[in-house]
């Protein structure tokens, strides 16, 4: 996110906008918590992972009061338009503020990878990458041992970061929301793998698979009874929402925000910078919402003969 407000206050400035920053997202709209930032404020901040203006989930923006506050924060600080940057919460939250008149602009950034209308979002391909370098490491100890590892990623209704993750990092099975698979089957297909000659076995389990077949500790106790191999569990957590982005990120958020600049410029508003095919796009603002699913099954089925 860094890349892409870096990239808006730079060229936002070439082409004459005078850039605000407001702090902490919703919350820092409803409380007035702003300040301009100018070229110079935002260097250095592209290799830094998260936001330096800081971000917030904020119930309050979803109350009638938190958005009349926000609304009155627009009018009083005269804000001429506003770029949200966000998932999809925050940009059902810019497409109500769209429908109350405000120049809004969304740009895509959740590592969930959930959003409609756009291939990418900001933030994914680094958490891709993170997950990638602990399954590296995971498989390591899990080969030298002969275990079979259950690493938890994130993902609460998305299985996008599971399923990628689990083929980028050569996983043998890949738990996600989208897909209902029994314990059973999973602890099956886990024995085939070491009956086939393997000497370890990485299942990747997306978060939002938890609510269906309970905790991931839960999960590795009927692998082992029912196999009776060792089994650990790893759960990777917020350790993929930071670090320093990848070069695909960097250059994503860089796009999306001059875009953001050179809409506002233009007087395009209402809408999300969308990425579709490698191009840059406009998605109405109102047609953004989950993608359902958020994974291609396709991949789903590579996933799984792949790690055979
Ligand atoms: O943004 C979505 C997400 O990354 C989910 O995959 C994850 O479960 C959630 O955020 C975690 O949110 P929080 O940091 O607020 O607990």
């Amino acid at each position: 996110m860094n890349a892409a407000v870096r990239a808006f206050v730079r060229r936002g400035w070439e082409l004459g906008l005078a850039p605000i920053g407001i702090r902490r997202g919703y919350a820092g709209l409803i409380e007035g918590d702003m300040a301009p930032l100018t070229p110079r404020d935002v260097g250095g901040v592209i290799e830094y992972g998260g936001t330096f203006l800081h971000t917030a989930r904020c119930p309050a923006f979803l109350t009638e009061q938190g958005r009349r506050k926000a609304l009155e924060t627009i009018e009083r600080e005269k804000l001429a338009a506003l770029v949200v940057i966000g998932g999809e919460g925050s940009l059902k939250g810019a497409c109500w503020l769209s429908e109350q008149g405000i120049k809004v602009i969304g740009l895509p950034a959740s590592i969930d990878n959930d959003i409609k209308g756009t291939d990418m979002a900001i933030g994914v391909d680094t958490a891709l990458n993170t997950v990638v370098w602990a399954l590296n490491r995971i498989r390591d100890t899990a080969l030298a041992h002969e275990r079979v590892f259950l690493v938890e990623v994130m993902g609460r209704k998305s299985g996008y970061i599971a399923l990628m993750g689990g083929i980028a990092g050569g996983a043998e099975i890949v738990l996600v929301p989208e897909v209902e698979v029994g314990l059973d089957q999973v602890a099956e297909e886990v024995s085939a793998g070491y009956r086939k000659g393997k000497h370890h076995s990485i299942v990747v389990v997306a978060e939002g698979v938890t609510e269906r077949l309970g905790p991931t500790r839960e999960i590795a106790r009927f692998i082992r009874e029912k196999t009776g191999l060792e089994v650990r569990v790893t759960v990777l957590g917020h350790l993929q929402r930071g670090g320093s982005p990848t070069a695909y990120d960097r250059i994503l958020g860089s796009r999306l925000g001059a875009r953001a600049a050179e809409d506002v410029a233009a007087g395009r508003f209402g809408h999300m910078v969308a990425l579709q095919r490698g191009e840059l796009t406009a998605v109405p603002l109102s047609q953004v919402g989950r993608k359902e699913p958020a994974i291609d099954l396709g991949l789903y089925r590579l996933a799984h003969s792949l790690g055979k």
